[in-house]
């Protein structure tokens, strides 16, 4: 991969991009409590995420720009999703067009990711759009008022979409085969947003509303007859502020470590958030998660099931969908490993009495 283009997935926010490497550090500081002499020779690793069955108890979560990572694209990742039977959110500022992804991988859950814009009519229009073409749920996403401080892409000068000059035509040297596959497949551009010139954080800058508030997820609540998720919840106080607000479910999430530097973390926090919205309520979490081992930890401190971001597109990064087929089963092989290892053969056994925190 060209640098810029690895360095804007791989990286997050502030100098030492502290919020991402805390996440990463508590999957760390888990320790298994295995259960010995336990039958684990059948392992069911299905569970219900906002009242559907799925295959494994996780989501791709939404991410901007996907095809910059690799041609493929957004229809890649769908397909994997389909095929492991769990939800694809697809970002507000994806490269492919809700209605395009839904032709493209129709049998797929579709998820939709909102940003609210200054344009509120956009929006809406945005929310009429992903219900007609068939998605039953809206992420909203609220972590970023504003953009995140990431150095990285300063840095790297990667504006969106890539520009040809003279520093990337030496890049082109290095990558051609990237280079090749973006400039011959059709153009790169976000496909629900037209202001495409600058950074991320410029584009950020201009189209997300800093203004936003619980009275808009009360606007959202009454155009939006389907499934309300608020993504980006960091604290306990806002998880129950937009559980009261009509949100079905929260993903405690702080965008990867991409937004605020210190953020709260969100497998700390999940245990008190379950605890003040009782076992009724989905709860998701994201953010470091890489392995497995990560995702059945999630889900012993409390966790509905988690979203990933980086670990499938790493793999699409590095191979398309064969590489997000490859993260896929990577990961259906540890979370089911680690149960049979832990000595519990179902989602529903895991839970706090499988772990304890070390110091
Ligand atoms: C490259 C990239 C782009 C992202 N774009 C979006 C986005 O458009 N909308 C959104 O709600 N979250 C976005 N996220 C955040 C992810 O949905 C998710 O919260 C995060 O990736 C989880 O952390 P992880 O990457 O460590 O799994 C993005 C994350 C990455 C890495």
């Amino acid at each position: 991969m060209p640098r810029a283009v690895f360095d804007y997935t791989d990286g997050a926010a502030g100098i030492d991009e502290s919020s991402l490497r805390r996440a990463r550090a508590a999957f760390a500081r888990v320790e298994f409590q295995p259960r010995v002499l336990c039958d684990v020779r059948n392992v069911d690793t299905s569970t219900t995420i906002l009242g559907e069955r799925v295959g494994l108890p996780l989501m791709f979560g939404p991410t901007g720009f996907t095809r910059m990572m690799n041609h493929e694209g957004e229809p890649a990742v769908a397909r994997v999703a389909e095929r492991l039977d769990v939800p694809f959110g697809l970002s507000t500022l994806g490269t492919t067009s809700p209605e395009d992804l839904a032709a493209a991988v129709p049998g797929v859950r579709r998820w939709f990711q909102l940003y609210l814009m200054t344009d509120r009519g956009y929006a809406g229009e945005l929310v009429e759009r992903a219900q007609s073409s068939g998605y039953d749920t809206i992420i909203l996403t609220v972590d970023t008022p504003v953009a995140g401080r990431r150095h990285r892409d300063v840095r790297n000068g990667l504006s969106i979409p890539p520009r040809l000059t003279a520093r990337t035509l030496l890049d082109m040297a290095s990558y051609p085969r990237w280079w090749f596959n973006l400039l011959t497949t059709e153009p790169l551009e976000f496909a629900t947003l037209s202001s495409t010139e600058g950074t991320v954080a410029d584009l950020i800058g201009r189209v997300f509303d800093p203004a936003i508030t619980m009275d808009d997820l009360d606007w959202l609540r009454s155009v939006w007859p389907g499934r309300l998720v608020v993504k980006g919840i960091q604290t306990v106080a806002d998880a129950e502020r937009v559980h009261r607000h009509g949100a079905d479910a929260v993903i405690l999430s702080t965008h990867g470590g991409r937004q605020l530097e210190r953020a709260p973390l969100p497998f700390e926090v999940l245990p008190r958030v379950r605890e003040a919205l009782g076992d009724d309520t989905d709860i998701f979490l994201d953010g470091g998660i890489l392995s497995g081992a990560d995702v059945v930890a999630a889900l012993c401190q409390g966790a509905t099931a988690v979203a990933i971001g980086r670990a499938y597109l790493y793999g699409l990064m590095a191979g398309g969908e064969r590489g997000v087929q490859r993260v896929a089963d990577l990961l259906r092989e540890e979370i089911t490993t680690t149960m049979q290892l832990l000595g519990r053969t179902s989602i529903d056994q895991l839970g706090a009495d499988c772990i304890r925190m070390r110091d």
